[in-house]
């Protein structure tokens, strides 16, 4: 056996961990363990490659990894559940840069052909894009910069020659490959143009963005596996950018949107709806909600951002506990962009240890509502917004919602009438059924809780 076939022989493994991995990711209960099994997929290419090719001494690889684990463990455990798209925004960003460099490092040998020249520039372009935009969308997550859309009279123009000057200087490098004003060129306009692609779009967008930046950073890592002749980056590169893209998608369907009105449209910095909405807000006290939750046989939860920005989970879970124990059904509706990252509300329920054969899908959800006695909305709002399905005029018609209005009885925990995300405003909140029950949802459901207690 020798050692180039061993090599082969862990990239083949190394590939169908992460195809498994990727795989466990689909659900709640495998997730950790498929974050687990790419993990070990990736020891095992890193070990390949820089170990089997003899690149590096073994003294560097290990102290590679004793300092590069401690900086992710170190990041991992120190962030917040709201912090983690701020995280996942640097790590795409970091993957961006290293795509970068590895193309600019491949320049330095003689004699590329031109399919590695278009494929350096690849790794260049699509990873300084990734780097710059990575750095803004974190800055704006982290309110480091002003958060909402920057737009600015003739940004569309300026972005196009950009885009002409960065495909001018790449077919200059072709020619030229010597002359290092068309690599100089090509950088410092990737760099650019990542900056300008992520500033016009508003700040609570930037979760799609995010799942399309880290979907870059794959296109960025297969560019550079091509300019390494390396089969396992071009495949794991491959992966990265597929999924992102799905990702991606399936965010912007379950917000009704376009990718393009994500991109360009700044939405979330100044939307207003159409339609007024108007009726009679019916305000429920603690003490009031506590009854009609204990004479309910079925309770359906909705989590939302507000659960989130209120650290509710746990104090949710307590109450369900309490609401089993007094012989309700007890289940949590899950909307898939509630919140503002993919998986967000399964997540903070994970972290509360609510069992994940309570949690349900909109979409199995939905047909059972008309039969729950109690829907009880947890600073959600757009997700269980009625005019998504009724009213034509709304920014939010066509996006699917949890119909809790359909529940005999429905609850809102908010502090406030303001909008959410979407800034439009919600008919729910003057529904028949609704009752208001305002404040901050921790506070109100430590209440109730309270008076289950005594
Ligand atoms: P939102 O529509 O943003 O509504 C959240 C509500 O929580 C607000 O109306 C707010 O009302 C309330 N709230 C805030 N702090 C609270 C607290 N301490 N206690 C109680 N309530 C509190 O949330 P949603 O229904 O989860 O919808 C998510 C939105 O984000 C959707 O429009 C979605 O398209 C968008 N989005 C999601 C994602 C992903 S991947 N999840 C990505 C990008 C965008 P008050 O201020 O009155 O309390």
């Amino acid at each position: 056996m020798t050692i180039n076939f061993l090599i082969n022989l862990s990239y083949i493994v190394a590939a169908i961990l992460f195809v498994l991995g990727l795989k466990k990711l689909g659900s709640p209960a495998t997730a950790r363990q498929g974050n687990l099994i790419s993990a070990v997929g990736m020891l095992i290419a890193v070990v390949a490659t820089l170990g089997g090719k003899g690149l590096l001494p073994w003294t560097y690889i290990i102290a590679g990894f004793v300092i590069g684990s401690a900086i992710g463990a170190f990041a991992a455990r120190k962030v917040e559940m709201t912090g983690m798209p701020e995280l996942v925004a640097l790590f795409n960003g970091f993957g961006g840069a290293a795509s970068l460099l590895v193309g600019w490092v491949a320049t330095y040998a003689a004699g590329n052909s031109t399919f590695i020249n278009v494929t350096i520039i690849l790794s260049i372009l699509i990873g300084g894009v990734t780097l710059t935009g990575s750095i803004i969308a974190w800055a704006k997550l982290s309110e480091r910069m002003p958060t909402k859309a920057l737009m600015f009279t003739g940004q569309q123009i300026f972005n196009v020659l950009l885009v002409l000057a960065i495909l001018g200087s790449a077919v200059m490098f072709c020619i030229e490959p010597s002359n290092p004003v068309w690599l100089w060129a090509i950088l410092g306009l990737s760099l650019l143009f990542g900056i300008m692609a992520v500033i016009p779009i508003g700040g609570a967008d930037m979760p799609v963005v995010i799942a399309l930046l880290n979907s870059y950073s794959g296109l960025a890592a297969c560019a550079a596996g091509f300019v390494l002749h390396n089969n396992l980056l071009i495949v794991a590169g491959a992966l990265v950018g597929a999924s992102g893209i799905i990702l991606t998608n399936i965010m912007c369907k379950a917000m009704n949107r376009s990718l393009s009105n994500v991109l360009f449209s700044g939405f979330g910095s100044a939307v207003t709806s159409s339609t007024k909405v108007e009726g009679e807000v019916k305000p429920i006290t603690a003490d009031d909600a506590y009854l009609i939750m204990e004479a309910a046989r079925s309770v359906v939860f909705v989590p939302g951002y507000g659960m989130a920005v209120a650290q509710a989970q746990h104090v949710v879970k307590e109450l369900a506990d309490h609401l089993e124990s007094n012989g309700a059904e007890v289940k949590f509706a899950i909307h898939p962009v509630a919140g503002r990252m993919p998986g967000h509300m399964n997540v903070l329920l994970a972290e509360a240890s609510v069992p994940y054969d309570q949690l349900v899908e909109m979409d199995d959800i939905n047909p059972q509502l008309p039969n729950v006695d109690l829907a009880v909305v947890i600073g959600a709002n757009d997700v269980v917004n009625p005019a998504a399905n009724k009213d034509k005029g709304s920014p939010l018609y066509g996006m699917p919602v949890i119909r809790v209005d359909e529940a005999r009885t429905v609850f809102v925990l908010k502090r406030s009438m303001g909008s959410g995300f979407s800034g439009v405003d919600n008919p729910l909140f003057v529904g028949d059924n609704t009752r208001m029950l305002f404040g901050d949802a921790k506070q109100s459901l430590s209440h109730i809780v309270g008076e289950f207690k005594s």
